[in-house]
Order: C-alpha cells, then structure tokens, then sequence
C-alpha cells in the first residue's frame, strides 16, 4: 500500500501528471486537452476540452459492467416506516425515465433544475437526471422557509422545479407545496414547470397548467440518453450562507468534480465497488451531493440513504440499526449526531444488540469534533473515528485520515492531514506563511484541486473577490487554525461572521438583518454561542426603539417566528434577548466576540477601545435571565 507521505510527496512533485492518472479511474467520451488551463475562470480549470457525462460514470457504465443486479441504493426510512432497494438496474432506468420526463417539458443542457425535496429516492434521481441531460441542478434543502428558496429560484432562474408533497420532521409532516408555491410567488422568475412527488402521507394541491405528477411523468415518458458535456461544464449550483442575506452560488464543474470524488472514495475512505457506504447526511447539504449521491456511486458503491434523525426513530440504537441490517462498511455523520446519540445512550448500550462487524470506521464532518466526543466514540465504537474537513465550496475533504494509505485516525481535534491536491498554510494577516504550530487564517494555495468549486454562479468577480483577493496567490476557507509540527491541521473557527448549527453552516449576519426588519428593534447582534447537542446556537440581542411599550416576551416571540419564517426552522434561532444597550468601541463597532464570550460563561476580554463597559453587564444581566 501507498503510504500517505509518499502519495502527498508524489502529488506535489507532478500535481498535473497526478491527477492525470486519477483521470483514468472516469469514463470519458472525449480526453481533455490539458490536465489544468489557468487561464480559464476565476483562477484556472481542470480537464478542460475533455467531455464525458456524470451519469454515465455513476450509473450506465456500472449497469454495462455487470453491475446491474447490485444494489445501487437502500432508501431506510424510520420517517415514513418504509425501505426500499433500487439495483444500478433500477435506478438507470428511473433516471433515464425522469429524465426523459424533463426532456419533454423542454429542459436541456445548461438549463437549470431546482430541486426541493425530502431524503427519497427519487431526489437521486432527480440529481442524476439533470446530470444526463446535461441540466444544472440546484438542490434546496428542505428546512429553509419559503423567502430562502424564493431566492434561489430567482438567482438560478430554472426552466423546471422537482418537489415533493411533504417531508416527514419528529411529530408532523412538513408540507413542502405550499412553500414552494409560496416562493415562486414570492420570486420575479417563475419556472414553466414543477414536477411533484404525491407522498402518501401528504397529497399535495397541484396549480393547472403548471404542475406535473412526478411518478406519472416518469411512467410515461421515453427514457432519455446520457448527453456527452465538456468537464468545465456545471454541474450543480449549490447555494450556501455567505456573510451577507444572500446567499453565494456555489457551482460544481463536471471533470474534475469527478475525477476528484472518485479517487476520494479510495484514498479517503477506502472503499471499493461492492462496498456499502453510508453518509448519514442530507442531499441538500454539499456532503450529501458528494457521498450520498456522486461518490459513492461513481466507485460502484451501494449508497444508503436514511431519512430519519439519529434519535428518537425509534431510539438512539438507529444508526447501529442501519449499519448492522445493511452491512454498512463506512458510516458519515456530523458530530452533532454523535453527541444527540451520546446524551440518550451514552454507554452506547443500544449497540450492543446488533452485528457491526462490516462496519471498518466512522467518518464525521460539518463542524469540528470536540475531543471528548471523538475520544468516546472511538472507544465505545471500538473503530477508527476519523474527523475530516471541508466546505461547500470545495466538495470534497481538505484535510482527512486516509484508509487507503493506512494512516491512522487523526489526533482527536484535529482534522488530519491535508489531502493530495490541497496545499495547506496558516497565513498572518499580511499573507505571510506561519511556521508550524502557529495559528493564522487557514489558506489554500492555488490552484484548487480539480473538484473544488471554479466559480460563484454568474460571476468570476464575486469569486475571486470574497476568496482570492484578501491573500493573492491563495483560496481564503475563512477558518483559523493551525497546521502543527506533524502536518496535522487544526481547525478552530470561522473568521467571519458565519456559525455552524449541527453541522448547518448559518450566517448571523443574515439573522441580524431579519432582525432588524421587526418594526420594534432599533438595533441588535446575533452571535453563535457554544451549544452541547449543536456546538453553536444562535443567540440575538436587541435593542428596542425609543417608546416601545409592549411585553419583551411578546417581542422576543414574534423574533423568534420572524427568523423561522423568513430563514427556515433549521436556523434554530430560538432566543432573543431585549437589552437597554449594545456593548459598541468608540468607533460605534458592535463587540460581537466579547457578548460570545459572555454567553460562553468566559471574561468578555473587552478592547481598550470599549465605548462603555456598563452595556456588557447589561449582556451578563440579560444572560442571567436565561439561566
Ligand atoms: N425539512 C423541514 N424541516 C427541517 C428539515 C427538513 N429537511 N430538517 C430540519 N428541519 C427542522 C427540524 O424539524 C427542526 O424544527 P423544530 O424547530 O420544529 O424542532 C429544525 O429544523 C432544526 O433541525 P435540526 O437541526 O435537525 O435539529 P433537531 O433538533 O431536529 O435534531 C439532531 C438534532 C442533532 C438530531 C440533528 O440536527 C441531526 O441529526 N444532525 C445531523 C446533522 C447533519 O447531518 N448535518 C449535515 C452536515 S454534515
Ligand atoms: P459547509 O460549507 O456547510 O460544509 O461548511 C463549511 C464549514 O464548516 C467550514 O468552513 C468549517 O468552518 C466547518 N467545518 C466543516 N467540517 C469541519 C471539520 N471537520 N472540522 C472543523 N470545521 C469544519
């Protein structure tokens, strides 16, 4: 086997030659011309002239192999007391099915799809649809409220929109037609048609004219082809918090994307054709799109897909149900889930009624894991718990512990090492390299390896700007850490203004603007405190306008309502403190560190330069109510 440091010593020698040969593992209808273009895009592309078609490498070239009987994917849902098991066979021709359903409503290359669905089998299809027709998907996840995906439609302006009656959350169905009818009223682009999937807990109202039963279109329409697209060509747009209220489009190129997730499926997680991997994820999270969907299937892996929390359905015993009944080799999660299922069970005592015997390591990403949590599921568990990090914005691991090279798990903490293909430094401020050991912005030197994202949706400038220009010649992540005497990468938080709610990347800069839209508050501060189940919980504080009379509970209510509205329930923005003042420095700038110290039960360190040390108690007093 490779060792790990030969393989990153053999990357940095011939990067272009390297991936080359990771190339090779992909179907291609054309060779690309040149393994890396610099000159195209915000800073170079990957595989650039070669063609090929991302379904055809995830499902047809499997079926033509003679993989057909294989399960491709297990749908496992406690939600909706249902399981069902798609072979490559069955999926192929689903999705040729669906997508000759699209084709038919006029959706053709470069046309945009979004999708807005509950975790069911036909949202993979839906995905690997759009891929073989060469479309761009853009899946939303389904706990963001109407306003969210109004947004969405109208920034990607899609021919088409593939739904579903409901989603199934603990204790009620969340019907999701009367949201997404609710954004395309809200968005000034309107799609010509919505596909809808009639779940049977749930039928959904369909508009005339408009609306087409998903199951019908797909049992009656001819099935369509894999279409032969360039490698640059996009993939998907995956939107993602940015600092602001709107949301940056993230887009995903088709050969390097491929290339990329393939070759990850191996060197990271050490699984082969046949193998069953599960990432206990969402699809419309971008861990989802890469090992839910693409991942796993373009190595021939068989993909779980469970909708279900990894609580409660029917205890904290489901993960190791599913892995157990499965044969699941490599599990994936968020710590969130870990610490929900160690607050329930934590001796893991559940685990012990079933047979984990295929199960080889445990992967988690989303959000840093907390040592103790590492440290417990590694010994009640008895596998490798392996932390790996990563962005939207990039698809696949920065830095990771790699079963295919042997290495062992990361230290519990750290992220582990940085990836083939990722050159990774702590940076100062000025952009100089820290040596190791010293914490700094985590960059990135260019170029990107093939997979990360080439662009922001309609504008290499928006890209380059929000990360190449702070650091010229390196990709900004936007984390601080530390890359440490081993080459072991820590990864300690945001530098900007983003939290992560249960592995949900948030901005509390867009909380703050909803917030400031209620006609009572004159001002206000939305901070991410520690939280033990999500690691951070949004927390706002306001300052009413001058005169405001009304009950402070009836304000904080109708605050909390106004984020779930407008943001979604997955922002779990659940308090809203009135404070008489805001802890401001002379220059009027919001101490927004110094209240998150606070809230964390730490001193508030205030700068020499705080305007008055009295709205901090204030803070300290307001915090106190809570407790
Ligand atoms: N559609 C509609 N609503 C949704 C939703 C969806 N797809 N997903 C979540 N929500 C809602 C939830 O019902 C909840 O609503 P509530 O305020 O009425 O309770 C809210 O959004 C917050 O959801 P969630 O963060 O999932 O919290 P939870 O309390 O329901 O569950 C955990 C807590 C830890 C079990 C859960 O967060 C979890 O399993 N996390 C794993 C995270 C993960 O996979 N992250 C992906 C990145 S790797
Ligand atoms: P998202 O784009 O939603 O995947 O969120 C990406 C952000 O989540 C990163 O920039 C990190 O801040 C955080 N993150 C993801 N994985 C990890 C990890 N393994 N360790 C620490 N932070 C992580």
């Amino acid at each position: 086997m490779t060792s790990y440091t030969d393989a990153y010593a053999d990357w940095r020698q011939r990067p272009e030659a390297w991936w080359e040969e990771a190339a090779a593992g992909i179907d291609w209808s054309r060779r690309w011309d040149r393994a890396f273009d610099p000159d195209m895009g915000a800073f170079g592309q990957w595989f650039a002239g070669g063609e090929l078609n991302m379904c055809h490498n995830a499902l047809d070239r499997h079926v033509a192999a003679g993989r057909g009987a294989q399960p491709a994917l297990i749908w496992d849902s406690p939600a909706a007391s249902s399981k069902r098991t798609l072979t490559y066979a069955d999926l192929q021709d689903a999705t040729a099915r669906l997508a000759g359903a699209l084709a038919a409503r006029g959706v053709g290359r470069g046309d945009r799809v979004v999708i807005y669905m509950p975790m069911v089998p036909e949202a993979v299809m839906a995905m690997l649809a759009c891929a073989r027709i060469g479309a761009i998907h853009s899946v939303v996840f389904g706990g963001f409220a109407a306003p969210e995906l109004a947004k969405r439609i109208e920034d990607a302006a899609p021919v088409a929109v593939i739904s579903a009656s409901c989603g199934i959350e603990p204790g009620r169905v969340v019907a999701y037609k009367p949201l997404l009818d609710e954004a395309i009223r809200l968005s000034a682009h309107k799609p010509a048609t919505c596909f809808i999937l009639q779940r049977p807990m749930l039928a959904a109202e369909m508009v005339a004219g408009r609306d087409i039963d998903l199951l019908d279109a797909m049992a009656t329409s001819a099935p369509h082809a894999c279409v032969s697209v360039a490698a640059t060509d996009p993939l998907y747009i995956l939107y993602t918090s940015g600092t602001t209220g709107k949301p940056k489009g993230v887009v995903r190129d088709c050969g390097g994307y491929a290339v990329a997730l393939m070759h990850s499926m191996a060197m990271i997680y050490g699984v082969q054709a046949g193998d069953v991997y599960w990432c206990a994820s969402d699809v419309g999270w971008v861990v989802g799109h890469s090992y839910i969907v693409y991942g796993p299937l373009l190595a021939g892996c068989t993909t779980v897909m469970f909708e279900g929390k990894p609580v409660g359905m029917p205890d904290a015993g489901a993960f190791w149900r599913v892995c157990a009944e499965h044969r699941v080799r490599v599990l994936f999660t968020a710590p969130t889930a870990l610490r929900a299922i160690r607050q329930r069970d934590p001796e893991l005592a559940l685990m012990a009624q079933y047979d984990l015997s295929a199960l080889d390591a445990l992967y988690l990403a989303g959000e840093r894991c907390d040592p103790p949590t590492a440290i417990w599921a590694a010994a009640h568990l008895g596998k490798p718990v392996v932390d790996h990090w990563w962005q939207t914005e990039t698809g696949w691991p920065i830095t990771a512990g790699f079963r295919g090279y042997g290495l062992e798990p990361p230290k519990p903490g750290s992220g582990g090492r940085a990836c083939p293909g990722y050159d990774v430094q702590a940076l100062d401020d000025a952009g100089v390299a820290l040596p190791r050991g010293q914490s700094g912005n985590l960059c990135i030197r260019l170029p990107m390896p093939p997979g990360c994202a080439p662009t922001l949706w309609g504008s290499d400038a928006l890209y380059r700007q929000a990360y190449l220009v702070d650091f010229p010649g390196w990709y900004r992540t936007g984390d601080a850490g530390e890359v440490d005497a081993d080459g072991d990468v820590w990864i300690m938080g945001r530098t900007d203004d983003l939290i992560n709610v249960a592995g949900h990347r948030l901005s509390t800069g867009q909380m703050e603007e909803i917030l400031s839209g209620h006609p009572d508050v004159a001002e206000c501060a939305v901070i991410g405190a520690a939280d033990a189940l999500k690691g951070q919980a949004p927390l706002g504080f306001v300052v009413l306008k001058a005169g405001v009379e009304r009950p402070h509970a009836d304000i904080a209510a109708e605050l909390v309502a106004r984020v779930r509205t407008t943001l979604g329930p997955v922002a779990a923005f659940r308090t809203a403190l009135v404070v008489p003042r805001l802890p401001k420095t002379r220059s009027g700038k919001i101490l927004r560190a110094s209240i998150r110290r606070l809230a964390d039960g730490q001193d508030a360190n205030p700068p020499p330069t705080i305007e008055d040390l009295g709205a901090l108690e204030d803070v300290l007093l307001a915090l106190g109510g809570l407790r």
